[in-house]
């Protein structure tokens, strides 16, 4: 799917479809109204039968007057409410639309509508994520393909061109590239989306975006003493990786922003083994993971002027005669002990090791990206990601980029008043806090790690996926991660 910005009259232009806004109140946008003069009245007249609700649509052939082939009405909903979930709406609408009829060209004409205080680059990147997301398809494993992926081959966004959409639009583009990526490594069963695969994965974009590259082993694991990553790992026949993958796009000597994915490919629970319903969902538990390979994917892609790092620890997380026991203590990376009171809190486990393997690459920040916790979901449910963080400052900037991706976050407390539950007889400390407050207890845990960063943690265990009938990979949070390191990048 190409996209490109040009100016159209929206009655001549020879487009295979117009896309074309319509209120609810039944007023049409600038355009809309000049397809309807052309065409002597048809449109509002057709507008009658349609409800206008956001992303609600009307398709119409052959209208007299008009060049294109198809006009599609999308619905915008109330006028006075109009702004960025309409706006969203809208784009999905249209896209399923143009998808089902299998449009071959499109000239979308809703980019050019004023959302909120949002700027027009803000459209752009809306539309094209939009667009890309309704396109997406994971059909790897068939064995039939379907007809072929996508008919929609070019996009105009009817905009008078200028610098800072055209870089909008490029940026869009790649992050939709890097959201593709993390989708299908979410999508990809845990038979072959292995540590070893995400590892080849890494390779793979380090040599076609000259990113620098080098993945540890069990060996330099142990060498090391990364006790609680090893300690995850070791009920799995699976090799652990961890992969570290840098992209230096910014000023020679500025300090990389770190992130952390958790890159469990399997999450049986281990010796705490889980309930059987749904386990198949667990091969998302490396969610964190697709989500850091698809931010730096995005921002090489784009030559985005920063500097980032990703870390990633991922291993499988089994039963079986090696497994790690409940009540076993090891020694993290930090020198620091850990009680494991239960073996399917291993997420905290392998990232323990990878924030303290971070810290020593003197990071600007880092940030966690983990399908952390089940108590996470219930605390949020499937809207908004866990954030939580020991910078205020950092916190604030990660909401903002949160909400302009509307790739949302909310705030939870890290106060020491829940460290008091991660106590153990036994050693250092435990994995588990009980269940008030479970994805609390779990970042206070990860916050023993990051005493000496700036660090942000997000736990997205409610929001990296869908389950039911739409089962599949959200890419959360790409969105927010590369809106996040342009803005830390540009911020002052
Ligand atoms: N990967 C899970 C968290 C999870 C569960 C994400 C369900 C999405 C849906 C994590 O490794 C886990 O098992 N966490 C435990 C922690 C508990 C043992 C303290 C949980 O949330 O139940
Ligand atoms: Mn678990
Ligand atoms: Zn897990």
């Amino acid at each position: 799917m190409e996209f490109s910005i040009k100016t159209l009259s929206p009655e001549t232009a020879k487009a295979g479809c117009l896309v074309l806004g319509v209120y609810q109140e039944k007023e049409l946008t600038a355009p809309a109204r000049r397809v309807d003069q052309a065409a002597k009245g048809r449109l509002r007249k057709a507008a009658a039968d349609f409800s206008g609700k956001a992303g609600s649509t009307l398709l119409l052939r052959e209208l007299p007057g008009v060049a294109a082939e198809r006009v599609l009405l999308v619905g915008l909903g109330e006028r006075a409410s109009f702004g960025e979930p309409a706006y969203r709406d809208a784009v999905r609408g249209a896209a399923g639309v143009l998808k089902e009829i299998g449009a071959k060209d499109a000239a979308f004409f809703l980019v050019d509508l004023k959302v909120g205080s949002r700027h027009l680059t803000w459209n752009v990147r809306h539309a094209v994520l939009g667009l890309r997301e309704a396109f997406y398809r994971f059909d790897e494993m068939k064995s039939q393909k379907k007809a072929p992926a996508s008919a929609l081959q070019s996009v105009v966004l009817t905009l008078s061109p200028k610098p800072d959409l055209q870089k909008a639009l490029a940026e869009a583009v790649a992050t939709a590239d890097g959201a593709d990526l993390a989708r299908t490594l979410g999508n990809l069963p845990p038979n072959v989306c292995t540590p070893s695969y995400l590892a080849d994965e890494a390779r793979k974009l380090a040599r076609q975006y000259k990113l620098g590259v080098e993945v540890l082993e069990r060996r330099d694991m142990e060498k090391l003493g990364m006790g609680a990553l090893l300690a995850v790992t070791s009920g799995s026949q699976q090799p652990p990786k961890l992969i570290v993958l840098r992209y230096s796009g910014g000023a020679k000597g500025k300090k990389p922003i770190a992130l952390v994915g958790k890159g469990i490919t399997f999450d049986t629970g281990g010796i705490s083994l889980k309930p059987a319903g749904e386990m198949d969902e667990m091969k998302f538990d490396m969610s964190g993971a697709g989500s850091v390979l698809g931010a730096i994917r995005a921002l090489a892609g784009m030559k985005a002027p920063v500097n980032v790092v990703g870390v990633i620890p991922t291993c499988e997380n089994m039963p079986g005669g090696r497994a790690t026991r409940p009540g076993d203590v090891v020694k993290t990376l930090s020198g620091q002990t850990v009680e494991i009171l239960n073996t399917d809190a291993e997420g905290r486990l392998i990232l323990c090791d990878a924030l303290t393997y971070a810290e020593r690459m003197g990071p600007d920040v880092v940030v966690d990206i983990a399908t952390l916790t089940g108590a996470c979901v219930i605390a949020l449910g499937h809207v908004a990601s866990g954030l939580f963080a020991n910078d205020q400052k950092l916190a604030d900037e990660i909401r903002e980029a949160a909400d302009e991706a509307w790739d949302r976050v909310w705030q939870l407390p890290l106060w020491d008043e829940y460290q008091e539950q991660l106590r153990s007889n036994f050693a250092d400390f435990a994995n588990i806090g009980g269940r008030p407050g479970g994805a609390i207890t779990a970042a206070c845990y990860l916050a023993r790690f990051t005493r000496k960063m700036r660090w942000a943690h997000l736990d997205v265990a409610g929001t990296a996926w869908k389950s039911g009938r739409e089962k599949g990979s959200t890419a959360r949070p790409v969105p927010l991660l590369v809106r996040f390191a342009l803005r830390h990048a540009a911020r002052k």
